[in-house]
């Protein structure tokens, strides 16, 4: 097999590389990525724990992959379904042991789990070795499912999972689980510090700030990979961004709710009152002692600079707008104007888009409109993904 001390070189490596990481979904694409490298995996799937569910939270897949241009991605449905011993990734969440079956359709040994051929109908592809790696939180406790999907060999043949991988991949999963946790906890603070914020229904709030960071990472990766950003700077600004474009409305903490959730137009006075939040939003990151600190205040300050200098607080123009504030602005914008606000309706989409290419070059840049356009795809399933 393969050269070991090699092997735990890597396992370092990547350990140190994961622990950086900070934010989840960014988390959850390196270590899937980084488990398929180690044995040579086509495919693979991360399931999240929540109480008695597991979420299907992300996904990767070579060969479809490889079948799209290179700026597209693979989209991908999320599902749930219950943590029990009828599944394989559920039987796995309580047993707590990795499981290699060799081929899903033809499970030999009696067990209580099968494999749902939905999964491949829905999607065409046909999966067939399959390993599954529990991964632990400090308390022993289950906290997500990997599933590594068709092995290849040399020639790109599908073979079986190789056994003696696995004491390789309990390391890789104790490194994987310690940066999950970090990360969980990091969520967890930024969830509370909006719900502080308590800009409406918290609820919504979630919903809201998760699609508009969600939309900013993936126009700039976009834009990224048209500037030929490195792979790496790509991956670690997408972490901060995450983080810094779900904090960018933080600073309405410090505006009254009777004009946060006023149902109607605001006087000039509240708007007034209103154009407040970008600087109370920098100001809680003043400190500035992180990179993501000082990320996060920008971002908070700049999200309503417009393109052509109108904007607030600082009636800053074109590129003195740092991009990733650029981003954020027209993702922002994209979500008010594509659901309901205390003050709005949910425009139709044809509406949003037809405002969103008015303003290119007014409010917004005018390459990054063009580059929302070229992701519609991607945005609109993250739309779903994260409903109100
Ligand atoms: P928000 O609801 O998150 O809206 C974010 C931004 O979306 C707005 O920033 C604005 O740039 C954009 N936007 C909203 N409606 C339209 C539209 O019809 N056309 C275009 N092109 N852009 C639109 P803005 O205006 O600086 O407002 C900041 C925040 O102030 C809003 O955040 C919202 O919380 C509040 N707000 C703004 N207008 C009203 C209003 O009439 N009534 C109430 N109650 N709140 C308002
Ligand atoms: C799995 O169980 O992990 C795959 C999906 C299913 O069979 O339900
Ligand atoms: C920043 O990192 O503060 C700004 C990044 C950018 O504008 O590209
Ligand atoms: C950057 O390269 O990060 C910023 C360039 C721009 O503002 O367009
Ligand atoms: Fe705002
Ligand atoms: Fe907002």
């Amino acid at each position: 097999m393969r050269d070991e001390k090699a092997m735990l070189e890597k396992l370092i490596e990547i350990g140190n590389m994961m622990t950086s990481i900070k934010n989840i979904d960014i988390l959850m694409e390196r270590i899937l990525t980084e488990a398929r490298k180690l044995v040579n995996a086509d495919a693979g799937s991360f399931y999240l724990c929540d109480g008695n569910f597991l979420h299907f939270s992300y996904s990767q897949n070579e060969t479809f992959q490889k079948s799209l241009l290179p700026h597209k991605k693979l989209i991908y449905s999320t599902f749930t379904i219950p943590v029990d011993l009828e599944s394989i990734s559920g039987y796995v969440a309580i047993n707590g042991q990795i499981l290699n079956i060799e081929d899903v359709y033809h499970i030999d040994q009696p067990s209580p789990f099968h494999f749902n051929p939905d999964i491949d109908k829905k999607s065409g592809y046909k999966t067939k070795s399959m390993l599954s790696i529990p991964l632990k939180n400090s308390l022993s406790k289950v906290t997500g499912v990997l599933q590594l999907i068709n092995a290849k060999d040399q020639n790109n043949d599908i073979i079986t999972f190789n056994d003696q991988d696995i004491p390789f991949l309990k390391h890789f999963a104790n490194i994987a689980s310690i940066a999950l946790e970090k990360a969980e906890i990091t969520r967890s603070i930024i969830m509370r510090m909006i719900k502080m914020a308590e800009l409406r229904d918290p609820k919504e709030t979630g919903s809201h700030v998760n699609r508009v960071a969600a939309y900013s990472t993936e126009i700039y990766e976009y834009w990224a990979k048209q500037h030929q950003v490195p792979e790496k700077k790509i991956s670690h600004q997408k972490d901060l961004l995450r983080i810094s474009a779900m904090l960018h409305d933080v600073g309405k903490i410090g505006i009254t709710d009777i004009i946060l959730k006023k149902p109607d137009k605001l006087t000039f006075v509240e708007f007034n009152e209103m154009k407040k939040h970008p600087q109370i939003g920098a100001d809680l990151f003043s400190n500035e002692q992180s990179e993501l600190d000082i990320l996060s205040a920008m971002i908070a300050l700049r999200h309503h600079e417009r393109w052509d200098g109108t904007g607030y607080p600082g009636n800053l123009k074109g590129t003195e707008i740092p991009l990733l504030a650029r981003i954020v602005s027209i993702a922002d914008v994209f979500d008010a104007l594509s659901t309901k606000r205390c003050y709005k309706d949910a425009w139709s989409l044809e509406l949003v888009w037809e405002e969103i290419l008015s303003q290119s070059g007014k409010q917004f840049d005018p390459e990054l409109v063009n580059i929302l356009c070229d992701i519609s795809e991607i945005i609109l399933s993250i739309k779903e993904r994260y409903p109100d």
